[in-house]
């Protein structure tokens, strides 16, 4: 029995999912993982010490000393980091090592807000609420570009298309925990919503399940 109400929150690369989980954590109060930053701490770890990025063993020790506390987007965000992220996040081992710090920080009360590619499936199974965040490639990757851009640097669509579309085969490819809305999952397609109207959605589905805890 855990004393925490856990929100699970999955879906593709830039479907949104990030900034929705934030407002959702500020609104109710609730702590927040992007566990997504979890696999890139790694892979910035491997890649800062010179190590390998296909030895298991290797990132599986890294994996056990990440630090969940220390995470920042900010120094994280390197389109290297995310390729490299999402090469050690096939890897079992880094997986079992970085899902137990992640369902530690599940349970930290009064409620926590997880986001990420498998926790409502694999994470948090039980957790009384679980958003499925999409949108098309399409918009996705207009997304992720007017980011780039609005960053002050270069990007050229085409090539940020094709990186989205890689990222979705393999996340959604892998053998182990592969990125797939859990059947209890509530589908959220901001496709042609604003985030805003995203959050109201979310909002209207967690006071439901706050009011049954
Ligand atoms: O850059 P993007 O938003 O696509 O990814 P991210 O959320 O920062 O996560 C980086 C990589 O970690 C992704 O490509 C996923 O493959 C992986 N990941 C995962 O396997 N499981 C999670 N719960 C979160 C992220």
């Amino acid at each position: 029995m855990t004393t925490s109400f856990i929100i699970a929150i999955d879906g593709p690369a830039a479907a949104g999912k990030g900034t929705l989980s934030r407002l959702i954590a500020a609104h109710y109060g609730f702590h927040h993982l992007d566990t997504g930053l979890t696999y890139r701490a790694v892979a910035k770890a491997l890649l800062d010490a010179g190590l390998p990025l296909d030895d298991e063993t290797v990132a599986e020790r890294t994996s056990l000393d990440i630090e969940l506390a220390g995470l920042d987007r900010s120094v994280l965000a390197q389109h290297q980091i995310g390729e490299a992220a999402s090469k050690i996040a096939v890897m079992p081992a880094v997986r079992r090592a970085l899902v137990a710090a992640q369902r530690k920080f599940a349970a930290r009360a009064p409620g926590t807000v997880l986001d990420g590619r498998d926790i409502g499936t694999v994470v948090c199974p039980d957790a009384p609420v679980k958003l499925y965040v999409t949108a098309s490639p399409d918009v996705r990757a207009r997304r992720r570009y007017d980011e780039i851009i609005g960053g002050g640097a270069a990007a050229d669509f085409d090539a940020v298309f094709a990186d989205v579309k890689k990222r979705d085969e393999r996340d959604m490819g892998r053998a182990d925990s592969p990125l797939k809305p859990a059947d209890d999952a509530h589908l959220l397609d901001t496709s042609e919503m604003s985030i805003d109207a995203a959050f109201q959605a979310a909002c209207e589905l967690i006071d439901a399940a706050l009011k049954k805890d």
